[in-house]
């Protein structure tokens, strides 16, 4: 096949790539902004090369018309979360969007692959608007937590190194490797919690500090200058005690100052 009608046949799966990485990130956007814990850490999308789909066709036995078929992971995306059990959140928030099928899944993290490898795979069917119109593809989805990331992007540089020679003393000590990244995400599951807590609290200072500045910024051009330095002032001494409660109270009498500034200036 040309060159150039690959590119033609590759086009919907780059354009279903990029729109899963903009949604998957707002996912963690819209928690962030609400002040609330994100199941998603970070969001990866590739579109899979020419020469990897060849090698892929040729290995399976796939004729090249079959490939768009055939071949499931064109479009690849890969959601990293922070604990095991974000990972079902995810998968379950996938399955139900109205804007995605799950064809299928597998659970590589109860079932771990032979090589130690763990990670929630789900392929989609995802419809996207190309010149021609509607276009429904597949597109596969990897859910894994930061640790199990760790080890997969190891243990494929590796794969890739050593192809199927991979010296057996290495598999051996990668085993080993994926047994003690199951023991960390147990632990960090165990301290999950607290963890949460503590980003929360990080995550809704940093919201009640960001409106109490745009507050004060906008009393600056309202309001007499000396009772805004003073209001600075009063925000810079309970910010340092970082004391939370009293900063939620003071961002709340501010909202209050601004609310009666504007209802000023409306009336
Ligand atoms: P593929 O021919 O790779 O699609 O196999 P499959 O159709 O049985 O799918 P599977 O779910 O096993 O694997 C799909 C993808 O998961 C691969 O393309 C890799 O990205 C990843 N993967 C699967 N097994 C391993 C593994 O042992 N190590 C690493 N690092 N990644 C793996
Ligand atoms: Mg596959």
């Amino acid at each position: 096949m040309e060159i150039q009608l690959w590119r033609e046949i590759l086009a919907p799966y780059e354009l279903a790539v990029d729109e899963l990485v903009v949604k998957f990130n707002h996912i963690i956007k819209e928690h962030r902004r609400a002040g609330i814990y994100s199941p998603i850490e970070e969001v990866n999308g590739r579109l899979k090369s020419i020469s990897s789909i060849l090698e892929k066709a040729q290995k399976k036995g796939i004729p090249l018309d079959k490939i768009e078929e055939s071949i499931e992971d064109i479009a690849g995306v890969r959601i990293i979360c922070q604990f095991t059990e974000d990972i079902y959140k995810v998968a379950d928030m996938i399955r139900h969007r109205s804007d995605m099928r799950v064809k299928s899944e597998k659970d590589y993290i109860t079932h771990q692959k032979a090589s130690g490898y763990r990670s929630y795979h789900m392929i989609i069917c995802y419809t996207v608007e190309t010149m021609k119109g509607a276009r429904e593809i597949h597109a596969e989805i990897q859910i894994r937590t930061l640790a199990m990331n760790f080890w997969a992007t190891i243990e494929h540089s590796l794969q890739y190194k050593y192809k199927q020679n991979m010296p057996e003393n290495l598999s051996s000590r990668l085993h080993k490797a994926a047994e003690a990244i199951i023991v960390l995400d147990n632990e960090m599951s165990s301290v999950r919690g607290e963890i949460m807590d503590a980003q929360n609290s990080f995550n809704i200072k940093a919201h009640i500090v960001a409106d109490i500045l745009t507050n004060i910024q906008n009393l600056y051009k309202v309001a007499n200058q000396r009772e805004v330095v003073k209001i600075q002032d009063e925000f810079f001494r309970i910010y340092n005690t970082g004391d939370l409660e009293q900063l939620t109270r003071f961002g709340r009498e501010l909202d209050l100052i601004s609310e009666g500034y504007r209802a000023q200036s409306l009336g």
